[in-house]
């Protein structure tokens, strides 16, 4: 039930501390520098050369977050959007195919499990459902033990994904030989741990709803963020346009000056999501936006450049970069929540979506 909450979706969010905590759960080996992750013993994926993922919708924002991490570990990932994978796509048997579905159940990426396996491919299914279909038709199934997720809207299921797919990616990065190990993994589990605790205190922190009302009213919703935070911007405007039916958008931030600065105005906020340090560079992009009268909301840890350019901010506590991410995006769950919560929308339903697509 919602118990105390108004809406499934706040209480879905609210609840992400325990969520992540459940997924992290016993997945972290004694000597806190590997992932212990059942069914994947080390040496699993010592064949494996490259790794495809197949998503949809909001599954497909955590497994661009996941293939930017292995990337960064030296490993080649791709993400497909499922709609678009098909079999003209190369595989063979060194090739790891991974669905993210939360459901199990979603047509377009069973669809394009099935061409990934009659291909060759190895599959592996991260999937929040026991027993569904794509954790039966997968070689193995990999679990985020989210626990049910009523509202339309996925939230705490991204960032359950979001964290089983860094402990695959951690995996894979240690079975595969010619792979230099990961930078200071102390670092990154050390993070993982502390996580649901981050997580609180973005939660308990009310400037989303603050800023919310601030920006109630704006002609358009704009995300920008690079690396790991450019997945996070276009789940930032996925989740923002499905629940508020409001205009939103999400780019990569060095894409503004290649067009869509053209429809940059003082009426549209430009929330920039800043994972870690890129130079600057972000914050720059953020600049050629104010300087066309945008609102710039900096969805960063203190500290950050950005705090000098921005009009308002969505804070989120210093993590490690990896997981940076996942946290900025718990603020902008939260903004889309208030935002809708203020215009009345059917925010557990909204108008013409259902939770699971079982349609191609
Ligand atoms: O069950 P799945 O993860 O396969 O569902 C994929 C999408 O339909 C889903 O993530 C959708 O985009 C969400 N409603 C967005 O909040």
């Amino acid at each position: 039930s919602k118990g105390e909450y108004p809406h499934y979706m706040r209480k879905e969010i609210e609840m992400q501390d325990v969520s992540l905590a459940n997924a992290i759960q016993g997945r972290i080996d004694d000597d806190g520098t590997t992932p212990d992750l059942d069914p994947f013993p080390p040496g699993t994926f010592a064949a494996i050369e490259r790794i495809q993922f197949v998503a949809c919708g909001t599954s497909f924002h955590a497994a661009k977050y996941g293939a930017q991490l292995l990337n960064n570990a030296g490993i080649p990932a791709q993400s497909f959007r499922a709609s678009e994978y098909d079999d003209s796509i190369p595989v063979d048997e060194q090739t790891l195919v991974v669905a993210v579905t939360q459901s199990g159940e979603t047509a377009d990426t069973l669809r394009a499990f099935e061409c990934a396996a009659s291909g060759g491919a190895r599959t592996v299914a991260v999937t929040n459902v026991v027993g569904s279909t794509a954790a039966r038709e997968a070689d193995d199934a990999l679990f985020i033990r989210a626990g049910p997720e009523i509202g339309v809207a996925a939230t705490k299921t991204f960032s359950s994904q979001v964290v089983v797919l860094s402990l695959l990616a951690h995996r894979v990065s240690a079975d595969v030989a010619d792979v230099a190990p990961w930078d200071d993994p102390a670092a990154f589990y050390d993070a993982l741990e502390r996580l649901p605790e981050d997580v609180r205190t973005v939660l308990d922190r009310g400037d989303a709803e603050r800023v919310a009302e601030e920006f109630l009213g704006s002609d358009a919703f704009f995300f920008i963020g690079r690396g790991p935070g450019y997945p996070v911007a276009i789940e930032g405007a996925l989740k923002f346009k499905e629940i508020t039916y409001e205009h939103a958008e999400g780019f990569a931030a060095g894409e503004l000056k290649h067009g869509p600065l053209a429809l940059v105005t003082p009426r549209t906020p430009v929330f920039t999501v800043v994972t870690g340090d890129d130079n600057g560079t972000t914050v720059t992009n953020a600049e050629e936006a104010q300087t066309r009268g945008a609102p710039i909301v900096a969805v960063s840890a203190p500290g950050h450049r950005i705090d000098d350019v921005a009009d308002a901010s969505l804070q989120i506590p210093a993590s490690h970069p990896d997981l940076a991410g996942l946290l900025a995006n718990v603020q902008l769950q939260l903004l889309s929540y208030h935002t809708a919560d203020r215009l009345g929308r059917a925010i557990d339903k909204p108008r013409n979506l259902a939770k699971s697509v079982t349609v191609e």
